[in-house]
């Protein structure tokens, strides 16, 4: 009796050292869930736009993917739980203190954030910025529910926490996988709002990944994660930094409500090539003698870059201009930039360099 005892004891042991070792022989993934559409679930699998988001919790989404441990061995926790719309500057702090305190473990090989899609590009960039780690970091997300048919959550989830397993994803700076491409966290942006195939980048993806397996065709150009000059561990507040957008027949109004309200910084997201009408140029001048920093991005997007002194006497005007970042990237660097500096000369250079 007590030997069949003692050999069941010594087979159990058994089983659970060699799972602990096979465990222990693959990447450490942790995902940090923050809610969105990868977390969203609706009544009807024929409604793909129609559902609400952030209401699987993490645990769930990783049990819904039993592969994941084919390629590393995963932990998820739930950081937020929350629609990406509603992200603030504080969401985007604490976050990025949790990425940047578990890639410093020894035991963590990579991090995947889930994230809505709404605003998954202003998070991507910001870690891009401010994490200093070379461990691949991936930010993903979803544009069906689980619950709907041709539900592209899984896949994305998978990929991007093969991505985050993968030696050859270190120090590419942060990646958004989806779609089974892999974009750059600077470049990428959601471009159309209800398909699989809604984010792109300007300048293309980085590259794909198939199967679990990356194929890579470039690599990000700017300053990214350790190279950065930016540390989130010693940020512990973001300058209010706010966007007004240009049009015909525009008025000076919302710039002038956003520094009253104390924003250091307007980013302005201008028609073509980031131009200011007649009746706003005045009042953004005015803004600028207060010390309120004038930054001109483009509502315009998709390949193309707002020329310094072109459209507005950048210079004489003592302007930044926003480079290639569309309004809601610049808003992120220029909150970063301002925890550092406030002379226009080190914004124009960080503009350029980021
Ligand atoms: N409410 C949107 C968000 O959380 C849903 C879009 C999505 O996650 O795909 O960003």
């Amino acid at each position: 009796m007590m030997s069949r005892l003692l050999s069941r004891c010594l087979l159990a042991a058994g089983i659970l050292f060699a799972a602990l070792a096979h465990a222990a022989d693959k990447p450490q993934v942790v995902i940090l869930a923050t809610g969105g559409t990868i977390a969203g679930a609706g009544a009807d699998a024929a409604k793909s736009a129609t559902y609400q988001a952030a209401k699987v919790p993490v645990d769930k989404l990783i049990a819904g993917i039993p592969t994941l441990s084919d390629v590393a061995a995963v932990r998820g926790e739930q950081v937020f739980q929350i629609a990406s719309e509603s992200f603030t500057n504080a969401h985007l702090l604490q976050l990025g203190k949790r990425v940047s305190a578990l890639l410093k473990q020894a035991d963590v090989d990579g991090v995947v954030v889930t994230h809505g899609t709404d605003t998954l590009e202003e998070t991507a960039y910001f870690l891009n910025l401010v994490v200093k780690s070379d461990k691949p970091i991936v930010v993903v997300g979803s544009m069906r529910p689980g619950t709907a048919m041709s539900a592209d959550g899984m896949l994305n989830l998978f990929n991007a926490v093969a991505v985050a397993a993968s030696k050859d994803a270190r120090g590419k700076g942060v990646l958004v996988t989806m779609n089974d491409e892999i974009n750059s966290g600077r470049d990428v942006s959601k471009a159309v709002n209800i398909r699989t195939d809604a984010f792109k980048s300007p300048w293309g993806a980085l590259g794909m990944v198939v199967e679990g397996k990356n194929y890579w065709f470039r690599l990000p150009a700017k300053r990214h994660t350790v190279n950065s000059e930016f540390d989130i561990d010693r940020i512990d507040s973001l300058p209010a930094v706010e966007i007004a957008y240009g049009y015909g027949n525009a008025a000076p109004t919302a710039y002038q409500a956003f520094a009253a309200q104390g924003a250091k910084a307007v980013i302005h997201a201008g028609t073509g090539n980031g131009s200011v009408s007649n009746q706003v140029v005045p009042a953004l001048r005015d803004l600028r003698a207060k010390g309120v920093q004038i930054i001109r991005s483009a509502r315009v997007t998709g390949g193309g870059f707002v020329l310094r002194n072109a459209e507005q006497p950048d210079d004489q005007y003592d302007w930044v201009v926003a480079h290639d970042l569309n309004p809601q990237k610049a808003r992120i660097l220029a909150s970063v930039a301002l925890t550092k500096t406030q002379d226009s000369r080190e914004l124009q250079r960080i503009f350029w360099e980021y």
